[in-house]
């Protein structure tokens, strides 16, 4: 998979991807992630990439030139499954959305700032808008990452053990059950015995029951959508 982002700080999410299992996952070959600079595609000298809004009202609104350039640079170069734009009015982020992208081939996420992009950007190049939720970032680039993450974690063997994305939390409508590690005992509390069993099937029952009562107090939301 192809990951591009195009961003007027691009610079903040470099080290982001530079570390843990996104700098792994690159560093194998699974996905790419490049950073565009929106500021190289800006048509004047002072690399200007916004402006007042029409009809007046504070705050600046991003030019639909640079942004077109960029995309359609990109475009030149390959096909994008979808071009995504990140803002706080889009469709709400979650796991079945990262399922869905990551099935993808190359992605191109539109980061806003400011009082967002010239409409124009939206109704002629955007695919995709999404909002990682019901708050106001500064910028897109936040949102961006959190969406690049939970995407990349899913490319089959990006993870070291396959399997532990389809147990992570949301894979069912489900929350995960609670995990524990060494020492078996911390300040004379232990953990539940079932863990130490050895017995898979009874781990494996109890790692159910655990996230079935676990999603039915913490999201009663989340509960009845598993249909169980
Ligand atoms: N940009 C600003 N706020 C955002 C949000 N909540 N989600 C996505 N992009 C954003």
């Amino acid at each position: 998979m192809r990951i591009d982002i195009i961003s007027v700080v691009p610079k903040l999410m470099e080290s982001f991807f530079a570390h843990s299992i996104l700098k792994r996952g690159q560093e194998a070959g699974h996905v790419e992630v490049v950073l565009h600079d929106l500021r190289d595609y800006s048509l004047s000298k002072q690399r200007q990439v916004d402006d007042y809004a029409f009809g007046g009202g504070a705050g600046m609104v991003m030019s639909v030139e640079p942004i077109a350039r960029c995309i359609r640079h990109l475009q030149s170069e390959r096909h994008y499954d979808e071009i995504i734009y990140m803002t706080p009015d889009g469709e709400t982020f979650n796991q079945q959305t990262a399922n869905q992208l990551s099935l993808q081939g190359n992605l191109l996420f539109l980061c806003g700032h400011y009082k967002g992009v010239d409409q124009r950007v939206r109704d002629m190049f955007i695919t995709k808008e999404i909002s990682i939720g019901d708050y106001v970032l500064s910028g897109g680039e936040l949102a961006a990452a959190v969406c690049a993450d939970a995407i990349i974690r899913l490319i089959p063997g990006v993870l070291n053990d396959e399997t532990s994305a389809l147990t992570d939390s949301f894979q069912d409508n489900l929350l995960a059950p609670p995990v524990y590690t060494r020492p078996a005992e911390f300040e004379g509390v232990g953990i539940p015995p079932v863990l130490l069993s050895g017995h898979e099937a009874k781990i494996n029952e109890w790692r159910f029951e655990q996230s079935i009562e676990r999603t039915k107090t913490r999201r009663p939301d989340l509960y009845q959508k598993s249909g169980l």
